[in-house]
């Protein structure tokens, strides 16, 4: 695996494996790799003819009373695991290269971006989307993977992909959870081995959720009522939202008619975890 930090020594050897007539699958992350990571880096491996990674923990996707600072890093140990991987390119840009003085470029997805984490992260996805068509311009892949775990995340960037004639295919990929139900997350190595106890409450409170509908349930306020009591009785929880949206617009449902997805984001202590599910009539 050859490591690359320069931006200019990432494009060429981009243009060079295009120029071969290679296809290059992308993958975009923070670092700390986890099995969720992994499942998109192996996709990405089998799918194309090589593949590129990217570690960079980006800034401008956190407000300043975020957890940009107390954000995990592992940059070693990431590297090691990658090795075993298969992966061509390990791309671990600077941050100075990426934001130089005077960066003032950003851009925004709209609508739907004023709903779930755009509310309670108001910086995050002007950042993300920043940083992910700079990464893309930068890497040029043919596909860029996505974890369903960041759903909305992952329908922002496919909206800024087609609303800007990108020439990229993004390709999502279902949530890696734990034998415990937790989704996969960086951010787990934050949590105490309770709080670790307590962050199942996330997975079982979308069972729950589930279960219901499943039973036959329809009303979303009940759904809801569900999710906070059973988040609830976890100490230590905090609950930032539970959403029962439309998929593709997260405009809120009263009323489960056709698919929705249930969105959920808690603080366990000082640590704030999404997860997320696509229930619906079956
Ligand atoms: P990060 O949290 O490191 O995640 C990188 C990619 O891995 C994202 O596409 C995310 O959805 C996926 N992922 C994380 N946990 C997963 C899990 N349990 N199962 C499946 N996929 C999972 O998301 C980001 O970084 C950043 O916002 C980034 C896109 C890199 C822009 O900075």
């Amino acid at each position: 695996m050859k490591i690359i930090t320069s931006i200019e020594e990432m494009k060429k050897w981009s243009r060079l494996t295009r120029s071969r007539g290679k296809t290059i699958g992308f993958v975009a992350t923070m670092g700390c790799l986890h099995e969720g990571h992994l499942s998109l880096i192996k996709t990405s491996i089998a799918k194309c003819d090589t593949t590129a990674v990217s570690i960079f923990v980006n800034p401008t996707q956190f407000s300043p009373n975020e957890d940009f600072d107390s954000y995990p890093k592992c940059i070693e140990s990431d590297k090691q695991i990658l090795q075993t991987t298969g992966t061509d390119i390990l791309f671990n840009p600077n941050q100075k290269d990426l934001y130089p003085e005077k960066f003032q470029t950003f851009v925004t997805v709209e609508d739907k971006t004023n709903y779930l984490c755009g509310t309670s992260r108001p910086r995050f996805f002007r950042g993300v989307t920043t940083i992910v068509l700079k990464l893309i311009n930068i890497t040029d892949p043919h596909i860029a993977y996505f974890g369903e775990k960041d759903w909305q995340q992952l329908e922002v960037i496919r909206t800024m992909v087609h609303d800007l004639n990108m020439d990229v295919s993004i390709v999502g990929k279902p949530i890696v959870r734990d034998k415990d139900g937790l989704a996969m997350s960086s951010r787990n190595c934050n949590l105490s081995k309770s709080e670790k106890n307590s962050a199942r409450v996330l997975s079982q409170a979308l069972e729950s959720a589930q279960a219901l509908v499943i039973q036959g349930e329809r009303s979303v306020e009940n759904i809801r009522t569900e999710i906070r009591k059973t988040i609830e009785q976890k100490q230590g929880t905090k609950i930032d939202y539970i959403s029962v949206c439309d998929p593709e617009s997260f405009t809120e449902q009263t009323e489960i008619n056709s698919k929705v997805l249930v969105a959920l984001a808690v603080r366990i202590g000082s640590t704030r975890l999404i997860d997320n599910r696509i229930i619906g009539k079956i």
